[in-house]
C-alpha cells in the first residue's frame, strides 16, 4: 500500500510544510547539513548520500537558490513496499499526478536502486512512467508526453532495500551545474565538490587563498562567490519548480531579490590560482568572467615547483593531477614530492590541502597529514590531506 507524504491538497499542493531530502556526493553530507543550519531550515539530519529538512515552499526555493554542496533538493510523495512490478505501479497510482502535471507539460523519471528485487532501473522507470501516465489520462482525457532531455517535471524513483520512494526533483537541472563553466580542462572538480573543498578548509575570505594547480579554475570561483556571499544560484538557468504548475512566480522573485540584497562587493584578500598549461588558464579567465568574479582572481602560468605565495598566513587548496593508468603513479611522484618540498621551503604560515585519490602519491608530499578527511570525487575515493606548515 502507498503512504502518500503529503495526502492534504490545497490551490498549490506545496502550500504548508514539506519533508525533503537533498543529495550530495558521499563524504560531503556534514558540510552541506552546516550550509542548511546556517541557512535555517529545521530539522536537519545526515543520512548517507543526503540531508533531510523540514519546511514550506520558501525555504525549498532559498535551499535551491544558496546551497553550494548539494546537488538536487527532492521532495518525497510517497514511500511503500515494492518488490514486484505491480507494486510499483500501484504505488506510483495511487498518487495525485494531476496536481503535479498537466497533459501539456513533460515528464522524465529516473532511478536508482540497490538491493531489491526489482533490477533493472530502466524498467522501474518505465513502469513508473506508465503509472503516472495512465493516472493523467484518467483524469485529464489526454496524457502528457515524455522529454528525457528536458522535462518540465523529473521523477525520482529510489528502491532500496524492496522500499520505494517516489520524489519530484525541484532542481530539475543537478545544482554543481552552475552555467559558468561551459569549458573545463582535464578532469575539473565538480563545483560542487569544490564548494566542499573550500568549506572543509575553513577559509572565511580573510587570508589570500592559493590553488597552484588551478585548472580551469573551479576551487578559486567557487570561493570568490563564497567571499561574496554570493548564491550559487543566481548564476543557473530555470529550476525544476519554476516549470511547475505550482510555481509561485512572487515569492522566487522575493528569494531572488533578498540574495541579490545580501550580496558584497569586496573579497578582502587575494585568490591566486597557477596552472601549467597556458591554455587551461584562458578557461578559467572565461569561466570566472561567466561567474562574475574575475575581478578577485589573479591568474598566471607558471610550473608549481616555483611558486611563491602571497605572504602568510594563508590558505593552499588543490587537486594536483592524479594516476589514472596503472603506473601513472610511479610518474607521477616526484611531482609530490616537489609539491612537499615547497610546501616545506616557501609556505611557512600556510595551512595546505590537497586532494588525491592516491594513497601512495599522498605519502611521496613526505609531509605528515594533521587532517584526512575521506571525499568521493565521482566514483573516485579520495583524501583531503592537510599540512599545518610552520
Ligand atoms: C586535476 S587538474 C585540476 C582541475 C581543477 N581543480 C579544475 O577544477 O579544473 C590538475 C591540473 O594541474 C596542472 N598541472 C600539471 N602539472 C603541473 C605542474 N607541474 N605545475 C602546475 N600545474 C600543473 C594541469 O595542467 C591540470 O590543469
Amino acid at each position: 500500500m502507498s503512504t502518500i507524504i503529503r495526502k492534504k491538497v490545497s490551490s498549490n499542493p506545496f502550500s504548508g510544510e514539506h519533508a525533503f531530502f537533498v543529495t550530495t556526493a558521499r563524504g560531503v553530507e556534514e558540510v552541506l547539513a552546516g550550509e542548511m543550519n546556517a541557512l535555517g531550515l529545521s530539522g536537519v539530519a545526515v543520512e548517507k548520500g543526503g540531508v533531510r529538512f523540514t519546511g514550506s515552499l520558501a525555504d525549498c526555493y532559498r535551499a535551491n537558490l544558496w546551497l553550494r554542496t548539494a546537488s538536487r533538493i527532492l521532495i518525497p510523495v510517497a514511500e511503500f513496499p515494492c518488490d514486484s512490478p505491480e507494486h510499483l505501479y500501484d504505488g506510483v497510482r495511487a498518487l495525485p499526478w494531476q496536481h503535479f502535471l498537466t497533459p501539456d507539460t513533460t515528464l522524465a523519471v529516473e532511478c536508482n536502486l540497490r538491493d531489491s528485487a526489482l533490477t533493472h532501473s530502466g524498467f522501474v522507470a518505465l513502469k513508473t512512467k506508465d503509472a503516472i501516465v495512465d493516472t493523467l489520462r484518467d483524469h485529464f482525457g489526454r496524457r502528457p508526453n515524455v522529454n528525457p532531455k528536458d522535462p518540465d517535471l523529473l521523477v525520482n524513483v529510489h528502491l532500496a532495500r524492496n522500499r520505494c520512494t517516489v520524489s519530484l526533483d525541484s532542481s530539475g537541472i543537478s545544482l554543481d551545474r552552475r552555467g559558468y563553466r561551459t569549458e573545463s580542462g582535464e578532469a575539473p572538480l565538480r563545483e560542487t565538490l569544490a564548494a566542499a573543498l573550500v568549506a572543509h578548509t575553513g577559509w572565511d575570505g580573510s587570508v589570500p587563498l592559493v590553488d597552484p594547480f588551478c585548472g580551469s579554475g573551479t576551487i578559486l570561483i567557487e570561493a570568490a562567490l563564497k567571499a561574496l556571499n554570493r548564491a550559487p544560484g543566481l548564476l543557473r538557468g530555470r529550476c525544476g519548480f519554476q516549470r511547475w504548475p505550482s510555481f509561485e512566480a512572487s515569492l522566487w522573485r522575493r528569494v531572488v531579490e533578498e540574495a541579490r540584497q545580501a550580496e558584497r562587493t569586496t573579497v578582502a584578500a587575494p585568490l591566486v590560482g597557477c596552472d601549467s598549461a597556458a591554455a587551461v588558464l584562458s578557461t578559467a579567465a572565461a569561466n570566472s568572467r561567466r561567474a562574475g568574479v574575475e575581478e578577485y582572481i589573479s591568474l598566471s602560468r607558471s610550473d608549481a615547483g616555483d611558486l611563491v605565495p602571497p605572504p602568510s598566513p594563508g590558505v593552499i587548496l588543490c587537486n594536483p593531477p592524479y594516476g589514472k593508468r596503472l603506473g601513472d603513479d610511479e610518474q607521477l611522484k616526484p611531482l609530490y614530492k616537489q609539491i612537499g618540498d615547497v610546501f616545506k621551503q616557501r609556505c611557512a604560515g600556510y595551512t595546505a590541502w590537497l586532494l588525491t585519490g592516491s594513497p601512495e602519491l599522498a605519502k611521496a608530499v613526505g609531509l605528515k597529514a594533521t587532517r584526512r578527511v575521506v571525499l568521493f570525487n565521482g566514483p573516485l575515493e579520495c583524501r583531503l590531506l592537510k599540512y599545518d606548515l610552520y
